[in-house]
């Protein structure tokens, strides 16, 4: 069974081509970053104008990489929300014309289910478990009861983690997206040269906020030097009160829920710091942690068509009328 899985969710342009649902035979992620980096962040028209470049090309290379012709596709799966609607919209009709030309059965996938389910990719767990998906434009907490069946436990109330690693490096210059930028900047910086709020960490809910902790970051550099001499050492203490926060939340969230397993997916979660922490910490708590490696973390199709496979496997297929969503309600 070949599936093909397709993200044009927000600026990459992703297409995985898995067998079975779990063996890659191919992968292809086409980054946009080096076009939006000089505006700070993503440009939502041109980020789908430039999908609508380039999927043609990047489905070709999977085929071509994977030995495999169109004819051999036995399922799509696809991203139909939520993300940049423009984006969402290249990946869902590339996805419903193969389906229609090839006579193929198509899934919409949630991005942030996928996101959630990536770590099947590289090694089973045992449901039921909970799942942060920490990325540019989500926060959340998912109590993952089975296959294809979840649960909010918590979210962000206004920006994402990924989000304010992104605007801060904006307004430091230091280019988009700035969240690995400011890893690499901030790994030989001293973690408490400065005391950062840890924004909601003591509340008693599984919520974050991260608009806070931007905005105290702002109020820090207008008032002290942020220079050669510094940067890492403030950039360390921004990027450990995310930390602290992400994996101090989550680990409430888990006893709250009795989940024993912990799964982190998303973005943010490439961040190596933030793996250290939730790694030293689990053993403490009772946890086990796992988080898919680097390049499952970020955008990617393949986690589409993991998700598809198991969404083919119940007969939950979708109809070719569905819908792209820039938002999604979370059950
Ligand atoms: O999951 P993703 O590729 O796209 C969304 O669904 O949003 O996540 C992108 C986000 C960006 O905000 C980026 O700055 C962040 O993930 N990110 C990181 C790292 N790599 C990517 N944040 C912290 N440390 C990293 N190494
Ligand atoms: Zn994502």
């Amino acid at each position: 069974m070949l599936i093909l899985g397709i993200d044009t969710s927000c600026d990459d342009t992703s297409v995985a081509l898995l067998e079975n649902g779990r063996k890659i035979l191919s992968h292809v992620v086409s980054s946009q970053a080096d076009l939006h980096g000089r505006f700070g962040g993503v440009v939502p028209e041109i980020a789908s104008r430039k999908h609508v470049e380039l999927i043609d090309a990047v489905y070709d290379e999977v085929l071509s990489k994977a030995g495999a012709a169109a004819a051999d596709i036995d399922l799509v799966g696809v991203t139909a929300g939520p993300g940049l609607i423009g984006s969402v919209l290249v990946g869902l009709c590339f996805a419903k014309g193969l389906c229609f030309a090839l006579n193929r059965p198509f899934v919409g996938i949630n991005h942030i289910e996928a996101h959630a389910m990536s770590i099947f990719l590289e090694r089973d767990v045992e449901f039921p478990f909970l799942a942060l998906v920490v990325s540019g434009g989500h926060t959340i907490i998912l109590l993952m009861e089975g296959p294809c069946n979840f649960r909010v436990v918590g979210s962000t109330r206004d920006d994402a983690a990924g989000e304010a690693f992104d605007k801060i490096a904006k307004f430091l210059g230091i280019g988009y997206p700035g969240g690995r930028t400011i890893e690499e900047m901030a790994r030989r910086g001293i973690k408490d040269h400065v005391a950062f709020p840890r924004p909601m960490m003591d509340d008693n809910n599984c919520d974050f906020s991260f608009s806070g902790l931007k905005t105290a970051f702002l109020n820090y550099a207008k008032n002290n030097p942020v220079d050669a001499s510094t940067m890492a050492h403030v950039l360390a203490s921004f990027q450990e009160a995310i930390c602290d926060v992400l994996v101090s939340k989550t680990f409430r969230a888990a006893r709250r829920s009795n989940a024993k397993r912990i799964v982190v997916g998303g973005g943010v979660a490439a961040n190596g710091r933030l793996r250290e922490v939730f790694f030293e910490r689990a053993p403490q708590e009772g946890f086990e942690v796992m988080i898919s490696s680097p390049q499952f973390c970020t955008d990617n199709g393949a986690m589409v068509a993991l998700l598809a496979s198991f969404y083919a496997q119940k007969g939950a297929l979708s109809p070719l009328d569905i819908k792209g969503y820039s938002r999604m309600a979370m059950r």
